[in-house]
């Protein structure tokens, strides 16, 4: 059986096992190829070029084994792989933080941002930083920043830790343990990246397996999805600049925050998503 038929095969089985995608991928066929390839050790940008090959059997069966195990465990394709890519850079996942898949990467790759960032732009933080992708993301975005990252979760930190060190940024991304801006206490910064933990309770009660093989901390957002962005939009105007910027994600909870929040001047960043998962608050819009 050739690569693109085997492929094909395992998406079939994918498909009909009723799994779930959103973690990287969003398809049964992308799903497959990731598995397939990375089992074979091969480029996952290699598949046109190895489509023709015939597999051996003993790659069948190992082929074969890791689609069993993402149809048997429900885990995200990530966690079996140790690995996840954001906007074309690699980071080292495991169960210990969320799979990185923030619509904030989009914006730093396009630079939605920029324009609103003042000038000079120094001081970063990436808070509920998870694996440590968006701060990596930063940091490669802006050469001249430095960035501190910061969570709750000692665990999320320890793989924040392996990424900040497998792309070299140790000297310029600080890590902090912390419960929100508490981590940071007495740090301000001209922009703070935030993708907090916003789910619903409704919405987490209806999460597909993937979803709940993640951290529940790192999703769950109490009964509207605003608990963490209730105390970061209090806290926030300590910990900003005069002329910062806060970038918020906050996924389908617009119609909870803007019920939260019915007063503040928020402007709507566009990603793959939509409008209206991603926001921006100037300093200047805190009262
Ligand atoms: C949605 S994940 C985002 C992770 C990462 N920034 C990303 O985009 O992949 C939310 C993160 O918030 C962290 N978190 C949850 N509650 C927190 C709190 N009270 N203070 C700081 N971090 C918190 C979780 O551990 C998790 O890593």
């Amino acid at each position: 059986m050739t690569l693109i038929e085997t492929i094909e095969q395992q998406s079939a089985r994918l498909e009909s096992a009723g799994v779930s995608f959103g973690h990287g991928t969003t398809n049964a066929f992308d799903e497959a190829a990731w598995l397939v390839l990375w089992r074979l050790g091969l480029p996952l940008d290699a598949l046109d070029e190895h489509a023709q090959r015939e597999l051996g059997t003993a790659e069948l069966a190992s082929v074969r084994a890791l689609v069993d195990e993402r149809i048997a465990t429900r885990k995200p394709a990530a966690y079996l792989t140790g690995e996840a890519w954001l906007q074309g850079l690699a980071f080292t996942v495991d169960e210990r933080a969320i799979v990185p898949r923030s619509l904030i990467a989009e914006c730093l790759a396009e630079g939605s941002i920029d324009a609103f960032l003042p000038d000079p732009t120094r001081r970063v933080l990436d808070l509920c930083t998870g694996n440590g992708s968006l701060a990596v993301l930063a940091a490669l975005a802006w050469p001249e920043v430095v960035v501190d990252a910061a969570d709750l979760s000692n665990d999320a930190l320890a793989v924040a830790r392996l990424n900040i060190d497998r792309h070299g940024l140790a000297e310029r991304i600080g890590l902090h343990q912390g419960d929100g801006l508490a981590a940071v206490a007495g740090r301000r910064y001209d922009l703070i990246l935030c993708n907090p933990p916003y789910v619903n309770s409704q919405s987490m009660a209806a999460l597909p397996a993937e979803y709940r093989a993640e951290p529940a901390m790192a999703l769950a957002g109490g009964v509207d999805g605003m608990d963490f962005v209730r105390t970061l939009l209090r806290d926030a105007p300590n910990h900003l600049t005069e002329h910062a910027v806060l970038v918020l994600e906050i996924g389908h909870e617009r119609s909870h925050f803007e019920r939260a929040f019915p007063t503040l001047d928020v402007v709507w960043l566009p990603t793959s998503a939509g409008d209206d998962q991603v926001l921006l608050i100037a300093r200047s819009s805190f009262k």
